[in-house]
């Protein structure tokens, strides 16, 4: 079904990035010694079926395990993901990934194109030499999903569940159903092809994003944003060295530090004195929670904001395009 171009139906664009959805092993038996990325796109899709009224064309972005997803494939994936967005024929997008990865990027799409279509990002847990691979009826959910007329925004489609970018999160190492969106739950579930909403599809602004999408399309470099853990014996010296660099004019200066931060949102009074000391040379600092449910509730007299709900890989996001931001601003861009 890859490659059709039938104008009279319903388009759906699938853009391969990798991931183990596209991955290789020597046996079918073996489910964890293969290497991500092997298979195109366009081959993932054979035998998978299009919902009826849907015409489906592939696009090979990149071909990565996505642990190793770089800024440099973001800004390309949102180059194209704005592209093919832009023409009125495409009803939405499937993007192909690895599932270490996926929330990161996902995450990344929304916030820099904050999309009125579906972009539907999928993935599986098993490679697509598996005896029973999970990819294929992944890939049809997210068609489902990106076909459809409700649906919006970005989201994760795996196991039959629709989470939101803002909310999913990667939590189990080796099940097929391995996400969850925590506290907020799935935005929707794709049953037999039919997508069942559960509530509202979350939004953001589209202007903000326009604007985001400009500057990471247009950076030389991306701001350098660390995360770094509080827990049991945490110190400083990791903060207090990345400051030190900074002052000794680093090639690639830390700009950014988001701070896994235990609970609601406390800190390790090692860790906090030094993020002060960090806040007070320049740099953006960040407090996240490292629990994988709830979010920061605000406390009367913290010294460090927080991230709200935004896992610390999120919140690295945000600071991130934050940080870009003010950069433009400061410089008049
Ligand atoms: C990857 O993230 O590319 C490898 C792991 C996976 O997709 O499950």
């Amino acid at each position: 079904m890859a490659d059709s171009k039938q104008q009279t139906r319903r388009r759906v664009i699938v853009l391969g990035t990798g991931g183990t959805i596209a991955g290789r092993a020597a046996a079918s038996g073996d489910n964890i010694g293969y290497t991500a990325g092997q298979v195109g796109v366009t081959e993932l899709l054979e035998g998978v079926e299009a919902p009826s009224g849907v015409a489906v064309q592939t696009e090979q972005v990149a071909q990565v395990d996505s642990k190793d997803m770089s800024f440099a494939i973001w800004r390309t994936l949102a180059e194209r993901c704005a592209h093919w967005l832009a023409d009125p024929d495409v009803a939405g997008l499937v993007i192909t990934h690895g599932t270490d990865t996926i929330e990161e990027t996902a995450f990344f799409l929304q916030s820099v194109l904050a999309p009125s279509k579906p972009v539907a990002l999928t993935c599986a847990m098993r490679p697509a030499t598996a005896l029973t691979p999970d990819g294929p009826q992944n890939v049809r959910d997210a068609i489902a999903v990106a076909s459809s007329a409700g649906a919006r925004g970005v989201t994760v489609v795996c196991a039959g569940t629709v989470h939101s970018a803002f909310d999913v999160q990667k939590v189990h190492t080796y099940r097929i159903d391995a996400f969850s969106s925590g506290d907020a739950g799935p935005v929707a579930y794709v049953e037999e092809g039919a997508m069942r909403e559960l509530r509202p599809w979350p939004t953001s602004a589209p202007e903000p994003a326009r604007q985001a999408f400009a500057r990471v399309v247009r950076a030389v470099r991306w701001p350098r944003v660390e995360i770094l853990f509080s827990h049991a014996e945490a110190g400083g010296s990791i903060v207090d060295l990345l400051v030190a660099e900074r002052q000794s004019g680093a090639a690639e200066p830390v700009q950014g530090l988001v701070l896994a931060a235990t609970g609601n949102g406390t800190l390790h009074e090692a860790l906090q004195a030094a993020a002060l000391r960090a806040q007070a040379a320049g740099i953006g600092v960040v407090r996240a929670t490292r629990c994988v449910q709830g979010r920061i509730l605000p406390t009367p007299g913290a010294v460090l904001r927080d991230a709200g709900a935004l896992t610390p890989v999120k919140a690295r996001i945000a600071l991130m395009l934050e940080l870009m931001a003010s950069q433009a601003q400061a410089t008049g861009g």
